[in-house]
Order: C-alpha cells, then sequence, then structure tokens
C-alpha cells in the first residue's frame, strides 16, 4: 500500500486511490467542492489543489493519484493563496443569505468562507441576478446560488442515466438548467439535492421547516422494499422532518430512492390507527393498549384449550426480526400446535435498474419486493420450525394445517392497504387480532384492534433481498396511546422489563446474535423457508 506525507503526517493510502480521498480517509480535511466519489472527476471547482514536491505547478488533489512517498502541501502559502482566491471568485456573485437558506449549517461554501474568505468584498459591481426555477416535482433551483460544481448534472448523467440537468450558456451567465419539458423527476432525483454542496437545489419537501442544526440524526434503513438502503432519520422534538442517505458500500452507495427519502410521510398520516378498539356486543368500543391485548390474550388461550392446534399468527414482513421472533414464541408458548405464517409479499413489476449510459455500469437497483424484511421473517419461521403457511395457503384453506384456524394475531404494519380482495374466510369466521398502522378492511373486521409503531419508533433489524442483515433504531416515540410490538409481545410472554432489540437478537442465536445496535450490517447464507 502506497504511503504519502501531507502536510508532515504521514498517510497509508488505497492503490489507485487521489490525494484527496486519502486525506479524508485518513481524517486529514481538505476543501473540495466538484468532488464526490460516486461521481466522475471535473477537477473543475479548483479549490482542492495542493502542492507536491517535485512538480512546479499546483495539481488538484481531486484527480492526482498517491504515488508511494508523494510529499503533499495543502496548507503551504501557495496552497493556502489559491483556495483563498478560489473562495473569493466563488462569493464574487453569491447571495448574502444564509440566514434564509434552508442548506445554512451544511454549506460547504459557507464552512470555507470562514475558512478562507476575506471578510470584506473587493467586487464593486453588480452581482449577477439569476432566477429561482423549478426544476422538478420535489427540487427546486435557486440559481444565483450555484456554485457550478456540476455535481448534479453528472449525477443525472452517470447514475440515474435520466440525463435532465445541464449547464446552460458560458462564464458568468452560465447556469444549471432543465431541458424544455423534461422535469428533474426520476425516481432517484432527490439524490441532486444531497450532492448540492450550496444551497443551490433544495427539497421543496423540507423547505423552511427546520433548521439543519435543531436536527438530530439516526440511522435506521428504507421501510419501502427489500434493498435495505441505509439512511438517516432527520428529527426534532419527535418529528421526523426528512430522510438523508447514509453511504454503505455494501448496499445503496451514497444514494437513496424518493421513495425511500419520503417514507416518514407515513408516521403523521391523518388516518394512522392511535387508539385500540375491542369488538363488544354493541359494536367496537375503544380500550386501552394493554386492557384489549389482555382481552386478546384471554380468548386465545380459551380457544387453544377448547381444541389445540386451532391457532395462528401472521407475521408480517414489515415486522422486525426480533418482533417476529416474540410474537411466533409468544403464540407458540399459549398453542405449542399454532400455525406460523408469513404475511404478503407485495411486488411490483420488476426490479428497477439504473445503468451509467456511457459505461454501462449498474449504479442503482430499486427492488420490485416492496416490503424490507420478508427474508428475516422466513428466516425466524426456519428457526422456530413446526407448521407454517403462507398467507395465500390461508386464502386458498386447502392445506390441512389452516382448515381448522380458529384464532389468531394478524400483524400489518404496510405503509398502504394490503388487503387486496376478500378476507380470507378462515380468517373471517375466526376470533381475530389485527395490530396495524392505517385503516383496513381486515382491522375493521378485528375483534380486537391495536395501533402498530411504524418502523421509525422502533428498535430491530431487517435482512434484505441479498442477506444483509442490517439493525435500525427508533428515532422518535410512537404517537400516544400506542405501545412498541416489542412490548405487547413480551407482555403476552408475561416478561416483565423493556423490550431490548439486542437483547432479543441474543436469545434467537445466529446470525442475528451478531448484529450490533450499529450500522454494521451482518451477511448471512440464504435460508430456507418451507411452508408445510
Ligand atoms: S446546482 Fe448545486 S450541485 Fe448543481 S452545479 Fe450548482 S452547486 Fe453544483
Ligand atoms: S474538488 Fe478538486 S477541483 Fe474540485
Amino acid at each position: 500500500m502506497p504511503k504519502i506525507t501531507v502536510d508532515g503526517k504521514l498517510i497509508e493510502c488505497k492503490d489507485r486511490q487521489v490525494v484527496l480521498q486519502a486525506c479524508l480517509d485518513a481524517g486529514h480535511p481538505l476543501p473540495y467542492y466538484c468532488y464526490h466519489p460516486g461521481l466522475s472527476i471535473p477537477a473543475s471547482c479548483r479549490i482542492c489543489l495542493v502542492e507536491v514536491e517535485g512538480i512546479p505547478k499546483l495539481v488538484p488533489s481531486c484527480q492526482t493519484v498517491v504515488r508511494d512517498g508523494m510529499v503533499v502541501h495543502s496548507r503551504s502559502p501557495k496552497a493556502v493563496a489559491n483556495q483563498k482566491l478560489v473562495m473569493e471568485y466563488l462569493l464574487i456573485n453569491h447571495p448574502l443569505d444564509c440566514p434564509i437558506c434552508d442548506q445554512a449549517g451544511e454549506c460547504t461554501l459557507q464552512d470555507y468562507s470562514y475558512q478562507y474568505g476575506r471578510s470584506q468584498s473587493r467586487f464593486e459591481e453588480d452581482k449577477a441576478k439569476k432566477p429561482k426555477k423549478d426544476v422538478g416535482d420535489k427540487i427546486l433551483l435557486y440559481s444565483d446560488r450555484c456554485i457550478m460544481c456540476t455535481r448534479c448534472v453528472r449525477f443525472t448523467r452517470e447514475i440515474s442515466g435520466t440525463g435532465e440537468l445541464y449547464v446552460d450558456g458560458r462564464g458568468y451567465r452560465e447556469e444549471i438548467d432543465i431541458f424544455p419539458g423534461k422535469p428533474c423527476n426520476n425516481k432517484l432525483a432527490g439524490n441532486v439535492v444531497d450532492l448540492c454542496p450550496v444551497g443551490a437545489l433544495l427539497d421543496k419537501d423540507f423547505l423552511f421547516k427546520q433548521r439543519v442544526w435543531l436536527l438530530t440524526r439516526t440511522e435506521s434503513i428504507s421501510p419501502v422494499d427489500s434493498g435495505g438502503e441505509n439512511i438517516y432519520l432527520e428529527h426534532n422534538e419527535g418529528i421526523v422532518y426528512r430522510i438523508k442517505p447514509r453511504e454503505n458500500p455494501q448496499v445503496n452507495q451514497w444514494w437513496i430512492s424518493d421513495d425511500t427519502r419520503y417514507s416518514y410521510k407515513v408516521l403523521t398520516e391523518a388516518k394512522r390507527l392511535k387508539k385500540a378498539m375491542v369488538l363488544r356486543s354493541g359494536g367496537a368500543a375503544e380500550a386501552e393498549a394493554d386492557a384489549a391485548v389482555a382481552a386478546a390474550v384471554a380468548r386465545l388461550r380459551a380457544l387453544a384449550a377448547e381444541s389445540p392446534g386451532c391457532l395462528y399468527a401472521v407475521l408480517s414482513p414489515m415486522m422486525a426480526c426480533e418482533e417476529a421472533f416474540l410474537l411466533a414464541s409468544a403464540i407458540r408458548a399459549i398453542d405449542s400446535q399454532a400455525v406460523l405464517v408469513l404475511g404478503p409479499v407485495p411486488t411490483s413489476g420488476k426490479d428497477e435498474v439504473f445503468k451509467n449510459p456511457i459505461t454501462g455500469q449498474q449504479t442503482f437497483v430499486i427492488k420490485a419486493e416492496k416490503v424490507p424484511n420478508a427474508a428475516g421473517v422466513r428466516r425466524v419461521l426456519a428457526l422456530l420450525g413446526g407448521r407454517a403457511a403462507t398467507w395465500d395457503d390461508l386464502a386458498a384453506a386447502a392445506r390441512p394445517e389452516v382448515k381448522n384456524l380458529k384464532g389468531g394475531w394478524i400483524v400489518g404494519g404496510y405503509h398502504s392497504n394490503w388487503i387486496s380482495g376478500e378476507i380470507p374466510a378462515i380468517i373471517k369466521s375466526g376470533f381475530k387480532v389485527v395490530q396495524d398502522l392505517l385503516p383496513t378492511p381486515l382491522g375493521a373486521a378485528a375483534d380486537v384492534l391495536l395501533p402498530a409503531a411504524a418502523w421509525a419508533e422502533k428498535d430491530g433489524c431487517w435482512e434484505n433481498y441479498a442477506g444483509q442483515i442490517q439493525p435500525f433504531e427508533a428515532a422518535v416515540p410512537p404517537p400516544e396511546g400506542v405501545m412498541r410490538d416489542g412490548q405487547i409481545y413480551l407482555s403476552l410472554l408475561d416478561r416483565r422489563g423493556q423490550y431490548n432489540a439486542q437483547l432479543v437478537r441474543r436469545e434467537m442465536g445466529e446470525p442475528f446474535a451478531s448484529v450490533q445496535a450499529t450500522s454494521r450490517l451482518v451477511q448471512s447464507p440464504a435460508t430456507e423457508f418451507v411452508p408445510l
């Protein structure tokens, strides 16, 4: 591995790495704008220029590949003079609107102007005025804040492959624009907002909602499909305001889909279930969550005592693996012959594959399977063994295991109505506890209806389509009156104490026991779940 010296510090680098990336990896910051590790390298902004001993001119650190023994100076008078000049040039036409700019607090132009900027402008002419443009359903462009790094343009050319953005004009008149009638609405479009180092490209959804320094970041995983995109939930005072990508080279690299980006909306969905309901002789009545759980358990116990083997639990692929394990264990504790059922696994068409049109290389995939944890629930079912089935088996009611079912616990948690068509007759006719996020026809027919917590409100882990098991953390509390699902299942098992995902994983054994409450993922061999 090559070693270079930067500002007197010895840095170990990867082969073929550029100087800038080697410095960033080693925690030695250099300023940069146009460079992004996921995009091509135009070396156009010139702020990253450094002195390399033996080379008479300054060289762009973002484009210069490391050589063993290379000696680099990023803080020499010549390098710093260049950084100051670039900053002065970029600020000539930049408006002084940081107080009302959404990017303030996470803007590298703002940060570097503190480090390298002049306190007073020497520019006496009028600043170039450029328009605000609507460049997509979700994206606004404040042209006068743009520093022409072209990251956004390169993203639409090299990653989404859709090429909606381009540079129009020359010199101080140049502007980012879209082609007429072709807005930037591709399914990865929101990434251009993340890429923009200044407040030029902004997300309409987040516009003027929060100052970024008020937000807390929590590591999480996308709930919208089986890809397992790594994300940050950014929240303040119990409300999630936006979702940002979390870099993971083994899963989603630096990008997320727009479906993931806006998936937090379900948390504040007006129709969300917040009250437990119990069906009584006069109809469904509101109840406290713990009283509703107690009523449900009493009835399930009575049914199991009357006819052993008549209970079932539908484990949703929206559940955390830990929750699926606890609920399945609880139902089996009531009825050791209970049937464990994998809930519906919705799909939409085929995987959407994005490619770089120039190299033909695959850059991103949006999975067709629209749930995050079908693989994890299958693994839990395989772990627990015994009688198992799928939702289709319940609907068809053809197999002997499901013919005599009389009562069960059904978990939904999907982000839209998941009951397509008729409620399976075997469910309709029996006693049913339904735990869900949103109202569905099944919830309306439930004997006991329990509101569920959403993924952002609880801890757990999900396994994606590739067998990668990844943890996620609670960012915000569930709405008032909603108990976290894991806590309910502990009470079903008559266990005291707080639900703790890590402890449950230890109980589940490998590979779950190796999943830590951090961003590390555990790669597992495929599991075989065969319904009996
Ligand atoms: S809009 Fe942002 S990302 Fe695009 S070129 Fe301008 S500064 Fe760069
Ligand atoms: S980051 Fe190197 S020239 Fe822009």
